[in-house]
């Protein structure tokens, strides 16, 4: 059995790091296949390194561009690469542009995509992840959803062959990390921070980094109640800087603005925040892993889960809404006690182990072919 794996953003080599370990102690061994969506040193290698990743087969260094241009490039060179290679099934995970060209490259070879985080759905055609994973899902032949939530997305749409809900490999990844973090990363100490002093900000989603939405993100910043951290993706900086609202940001005192962080030092600062606010899928999953109280800077969410279990409301990009809740939070000892304590909706931390398993045997019954 050879699967290749077919990745090229932060969140996907930390959510699929634990699938890969999974089959490596299983004597199999994966073909790993970058396609240099992300290339900075802070946005890739640094997770390659840390989460031992070394044997990348390919680099496609495909890089930045418009959504078409992106996405048919990595199309063409994963095409590429799966001609030659012809593995057993292509694994892929989430909703970037590095998933919707490798899921459709490879169904298009008669090569079955196996979709890791199957089934999410924000149900907002605007993002250009909501698209990547409606197309993903329905050019898969072996679904992963994380939850239950998911796997009625998936049903609704008519997809019901070959879905097992496993859990999210995001809770592999913090339960293999965590204490590592907490042992090797000095990142409280480096910017003079205290455990549950501070929050922790991330933000960078297109529709966040609009001219509009990056003038109501630095409202909010610069009405924080309490000191943050935002260690700021690099789009997020250059649009800023862009829009001339940079400046701005700097003079923020209350406020440490940072490169992206690599996973141990982010664990870390995760774990140790009052709160978190943020845009991001991977930063809203952690933070209930985490027991962390978390203030999502969207209007909506394909993960609704951590919303009904009650560790994360929607405060958009709404100044007042997202001041009131952090002052309730510290102001409110109970409201912060039931957030933080949520539960967590993402399984036991197996996830990556059930998938190796179900695709080996799948593998070994001869049923891990495009049908049809
Ligand atoms: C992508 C995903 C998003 C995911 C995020 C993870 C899509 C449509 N979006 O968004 O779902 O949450 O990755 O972080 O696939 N850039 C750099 N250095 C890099 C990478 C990017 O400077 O290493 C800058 C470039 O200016 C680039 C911009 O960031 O144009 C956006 O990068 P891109 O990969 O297109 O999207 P992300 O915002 O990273
Ligand atoms: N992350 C990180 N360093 C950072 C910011 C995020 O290691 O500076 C990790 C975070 O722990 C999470 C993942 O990156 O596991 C989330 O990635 P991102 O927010 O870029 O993408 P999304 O999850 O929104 O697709």
């Amino acid at each position: 059995m050879r699967p290749a794996f077919v990745f090229g953003t932060r969140p996907e080599i930390i959510k699929l790091a634990p699938v890969v370990r999974a089959f490596e102690e299983r004597g199999v061994e994966p073909l790993l296949i970058h396609t240099g969506q992300h290339y900075d040193y802070e946005m890739s290698r640094v997770f390659l390194e840390e989460l031992e990743l070394d044997g990348i087969d390919y680099h496609l260094e495909v890089g930045s561009g418009t959504q078409a241009e992106q996405t048919g490039k990595a199309m063409v060179k994963i095409e590429r690469v799966l001609m030659d290679e012809r593995p057993d099934v292509v694994l892929v995970q989430g909703d970037t542009n590095t998933v919707l060209a490798g899921a459709l490259a490879s169904v298009k070879l008669r090569i079955p995509v196996a979709h890791v985080e199957a089934g999410l759905r924000s149900f907002d055609r605007t993002m250009p992840e909501e698209i990547n994973r409606v197309l993903a899902d329905h050019a898969s032949e072996v679904l992963f959803p994380p939850t239950e939530d998911a796997r009625r997305n998936l049903e609704r749409e008519g997809i019901t062959e070959n879905v097992y809900v496993v859990g999210n490999t995001i809770v592999d990844a913090v339960l293999q990390n965590s204490e590592i973090a907490e042992r090797k990363s000095d990142v409280l100490e480096r910017f003079g921070l205290k455990p549950k002093g501070y929050v922790l900000i991330t933000a960078h989603r297109a529709e966040n980094t609009e001219r509009g939405s990056l003038e109501r993100l630095v409202r909010i910043l610069e009405d924080l109640p309490m000191k943050a951290i935002y260690p700021m993706h690099p789009r997020t900086r250059r649009r800023l800087e862009e829009f001339g609202l940079w400046g701005r940001v700097g003079s923020i005192e209350n406020l440490i603005v940072t490169k992206p962080l690599g996973y141990l030092d982010f664990l870390r600062l995760e774990r140790n925040a009052f709160a978190v606010m943020t845009d991001s899928g991977g930063v809203q999953e952690e933070s209930i892993i985490l027991n962390v109280p978390c203030l999502t800077l969207r209007y909506n969410t394909e993960r609704p889960e951590t919303v009904k279990a009650g560790g994360n409301v929607l405060v958009g990009l709404e100044r007042e809404r997202a001041v009131r809740y952090l002052r309730r939070l510290m102001e409110d000892g109970e409201f912060y006690r039931r957030m933080a304590e949520a539960p967590n909706p993402f399984g036991d931390g197996k996830a990556g182990e059930r998938i190796a398993e179900i695709l080996l045997r799948l593998h070994e019954r001869g049923e891990l072919r495009v049908k049809g």
